[in-house]
């Protein structure tokens, strides 16, 4: 059976680092507020230069430095994102543009925070087909552009970052995409949003007055969603692939509050050396977040070949899922 091997990773994130005393001076907030209720110290934010593109293209360059793979044998570029350079066309052609992979399809998919696992399973189920053999699978999210920096209550949590790996098909190995789980529960789409530039509010248009233009999010009924779907995810696909918590050697969640990794953690039984964390120096990047997650793991030596790692992200839509990698 053809896997989907993950052979190599990479991240970019802006330079610029915005701390919780720098948002101190925006809003009613103080640091210890933002440490207790979310775990997050700081956070990246992207200059006006700086779009989605900028920060996937950085990655996709980086996975074809790192694989040696040539950018003509690239099959597919997929990038999970809701903060696209622009409504169309889509960033992954925009990603395609600055790699030069003129062989490549390329397409966004548009998943919020759980954006990395839906392009994963996207681009995972063509590699493994045999259709294709290499996809460039990026999440990347610059969520700092559509915050209301006048909203204590969301403008704290979030941060602009980019992560992707290469998956390629590969024979005769236990290596690769293992098992994915894919939820959504439309029923809750009115929790998170942004409600400005799509068909049914134009921009300029009587339709978008008194609309917002920035995220909303209901952040009480998001954390008890949260809380739920990280662990529902995680459950059903080790239960499909008859794994149990002890066979994962790391977990990576998606980063957006301390709290809810927390949840997750003690509902999998698992101890906090299998746990990656990162959100406090990049607050919640969205669909960048587990790849982010990933890449820093590797480099840190806490994911080598061979091991096996969960991932589980949820977010607007509501949407959440998990995916089991041998990596
Ligand atoms: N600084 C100080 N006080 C604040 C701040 C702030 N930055 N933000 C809110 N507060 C206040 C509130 O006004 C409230 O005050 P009140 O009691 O006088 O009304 C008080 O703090 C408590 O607010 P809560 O909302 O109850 O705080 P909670 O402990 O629930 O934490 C948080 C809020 C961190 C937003 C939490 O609800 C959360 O993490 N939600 C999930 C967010 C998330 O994960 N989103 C991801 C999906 S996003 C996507 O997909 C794009």
């Amino acid at each position: 059976m053809r896997r989907a091997v993950v052979k190599a990773c990479g991240m970019s994130v802006p330079n610029q680092v915005m701390t919780n005393h720098d948002l101190e001076k925006l809003v009613d907030t103080s640091h210890d507020w933002i440490v207790q209720r979310t775990g997050i110290h700081e956070r990246r934010v992207s200059r006006p230069d700086e779009f989605a593109s900028t920060f996937a293209g950085d990655v996709a360059r980086q996975l074809l430095r790192k694989s040696g793979l040539d950018a003509q044998d690239v099959d597919l570029i997929v990038v999970g994102t809701v903060t696209g350079d622009m409504p169309f066309p889509s960033t992954a052609c925009y990603v395609q543009e600055m790699i030069g992979a003129w062989n490549a399809g390329a397409y966004d998919l548009g998943a919020a925070c759980a954006g990395f696992i839906y392009a994963m399973a996207s681009a995972g189920s063509q590699v493994e087909s045999g259709h294709i053999r290499n996809a460039l699978v990026i999440g990347v999210d610059v969520l700092s552009k559509f915050v209301d920096w006048t909203d204590r209550s969301t403008c704290v949590l979030f941060g602009d970052g980019a992560g992707g790996v290469l998956l390629q098909g590969e024979d005769n190995t236990d290596r690769g995409l293992e098992r994915t789980v894919l939820l959504s529960d439309g029923r809750g789409a009115h929790h998170i949003n942004f409600e400005m530039g799509g068909s049914r509010y134009p921009v300029n248009t009587p339709h978008a007055e008194g609309r917002r233009h920035h995220i909303f999010m209901n952040g009480a009924e998001t954390y008890r969603f949260a809380v739920h779907a990280m662990g529902d995810a995680c459950c059903r696909v080790l239960d499909e692939v008859g794994l149990t918590p002890d066979d994962i050697d790391l977990f990576v969640p998606h980063q957006a509050n301390l709290r809810i990794i927390d949840a997750a953690r003690e509902r999998l039984g698992l101890p906090a050396e299998k746990v990656f964390v990162n959100v406090n120096r990049y607050g919640n990047t969205s669909a960048g977040s587990i790849p982010i997650g990933l890449c820093e793991a590797e480099a840190a030596g806490r994911l080598k070949p061979g091991m096996r790692v969960l991932t589980v992200g949820f977010g607007a839509g509501l949407v959440w899922g998990a995916n089991i990698i041998k990596w």
